[in-house]
């Protein structure tokens, strides 16, 4: 599988970039297909790129916008990933709202996995995937040492109950169904996630090695998060 690492000074360029690789896949996918299926990252490290999403010339009611995971939180809740696309850009710009689908964690954990399984089973590939990385290797809500969802056979929606990154009880989408699409996009910066980076480029079993789209995946990395430097 392709893994394409790309190396940028600062997390400005980062989002920069990968604005550039969300407009171009949404341009191509809505001329191709009339439609753009994206998936949202959740963390921190997205909300800068939701940000600069707000301006982009589109057809933004050909959008449709789907997350790669959530925390069991009430909707309001500032730790919300979905609070955090919405308040960043999604309550900025027209996507019709029936086409974003929201892991509604707030109705519990095994309902929320069952309603998002629904979603899923509307929708083939993905255009575009967004991911982040966490210190220990972790994305989406796929952490080491637990079920990743590999393998055709897995389910596409995962109920998480103990997660090492609070809150503990998480819905994620498998590494399979993540897979399932024509682009993804990791976004990784900060030092912090130097020691996760080093172990992935040697091929370390972590859950960001379990995502392998046949078309390989881009890894965006600021200066302070690649090994290199
Ligand atoms: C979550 C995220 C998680 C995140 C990484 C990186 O719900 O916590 O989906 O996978 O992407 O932990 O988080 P930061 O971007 O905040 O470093």
């Amino acid at each position: 599988m392709d893994r394409r690492w790309q190396v940028f000074p600062d997390v400005t360029s980062v989002q920069a970039v990968a604005r550039e690789r969300i407009a171009a896949a949404a341009s191509e996918a809505i001329l191709a297909r009339g439609a753009f299926h994206l998936v949202l990252a959740g963390g921190s490290t997205p909300r800068g790129l939701y940000a600069s999403l707000r301006d982009l010339e589109t057809d933004w009611k050909a959008w449709h916008i789907y997350f790669g995971d959530e925390r069991v939180l009430p909707a309001d809740d500032p730790e919300r990933n979905s609070r955090m696309a919405h308040e960043a850009w999604l309550d900025q710009v027209p996507i019709p709202r029936e086409q974003i689908h929201p892991i509604a964690t707030e109705q519990g954990l095994d309902s929320s996995v069952r309603a998002y399984q629904t979603v899923m089973s509307r929708v083939d590939y993905f255009d575009l995937v967004l991911l982040g990385l966490g210190e220990d290797g972790h994305t989406a809500s796929l952490f080491p040492g637990q079920y990743w969802g590999e393998g055709d056979s897995a389910p596409d929606v995962l109920a998480v109950r103990d997660a090492p990154k609070p809150p503990p009880k998480r819905v994620s989408l498998s590494a399979h169904r993540l897979s399932r699409s024509r682009q993804v996009l990791f976004l990784v910066t900060g030092v912090g996630k130097r020691d996760a980076v080093s172990r992935w480029r040697r091929e370390a079993r972590i859950p960001a090695l379990a995502i392998d789209p046949s078309s390989g995946v881009d890894v965006l990395l600021d200066a302070a998060a690649s090994p290199d430097r």
